[in-house]
């Protein structure tokens, strides 16, 4: 298909079309070897390798978003009940796209969506204990109590106890509001420590993704290229 280069880069939420003219007229933008001149300028997206800043942005290579999951989305590329995360992202952009690991289907917040396959399996490795920080509001005061029990692990019902996680609490009230990080991804992780100390996740929201912090810009259901220092942090892990 033939597209405008400046169309293009916004759709890939490289920037806003202005934007994107500004990274053309700067020299930011290549089409394969060359430096994109006009924002005119056609590209083939089944031929043509697109970069910004020397990253790929779409076409052959690989591409990166950033995505705040909203609730009532589900992490998935097809499903024939629910709206999927992939189906956030314009039609033409959506082949091979994948959300790395998943979010239960009534979580918010940071879902990387790629079609890098080796970037995914190194973020989702239990070997590699990659962290990932969530803000919750749970029903019922939080304690040290709890933080102690986070820390020392919990019997969730799995083999092992979970491994240590840092609770920490921003509110204890009758809805409190904490912040937690855990290196494990198991299912319902978050949900079924809190029930393990008899206490109810109400809202759930990642936050980061090893050092990848979500945009705080990001409205739920919204998404944005990443920035190649933040491929860098996610690759660094
Ligand atoms: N823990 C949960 O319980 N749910 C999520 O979606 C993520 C972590």
């Amino acid at each position: 298909m033939l597209i405008r280069i400046d169309k293009f880069l916004a759709d890939a939420k490289v920037g806003s079309r202005s934007e994107v003219k500004g990274y053309i007229k700067k020299g930011r933008i290549r089409i394969n070897a060359e430096v994109a001149k006009k924002a005119e300028e056609k590209i083939d997206t089944e031929k043509d390798v697109v970069y910004f800043d020397d990253t790929k942005v779409c076409g052959k290579g690989f591409v990166y978003y950033m995505l705040n999951k909203p609730k009532g989305v589900v992490s998935a590329t097809n499903d024939n009940l629910n709206q999927t995360v992939i189906d956030l992202i314009p039609e033409k952009y959506q082949e091979e796209l994948f959300p790395v690991g998943r979010l239960d289907k009534d979580t918010e917040g940071l879902l990387i969506v790629t079609n890098d396959g080796v970037l995914a399996h190194n973020l989702l490795s239990p070997k590699k204990h990659v962290s990932k920080t969530y803000y919750a509001l749970i029903k019922g005061f939080v304690t040290e109590e709890d933080v102690a029990m986070f820390q020392e692990g919990l019997d969730i019902g799995e083999k092992k106890p979970t491994m240590p996680a840092d609770l920490h609490i921003l509110k204890s009230q009758e809805i409190s509001e904490i912040e937690v990080t855990i290196c494990e991804g198991k299912f319902h992780q978050v949900k079924r420590m809190f029930q393990a100390v008899s206490k109810e996740v109400i809202y759930l929201k990642r936050i980061s993704m090893g050092k990848l912090e979500l945009d705080k810009r990001l409205q739920p259901g919204e998404y944005r290229y990443l920035t190649e220092e933040e491929i860098g942090l996610l690759k660094s892990k």
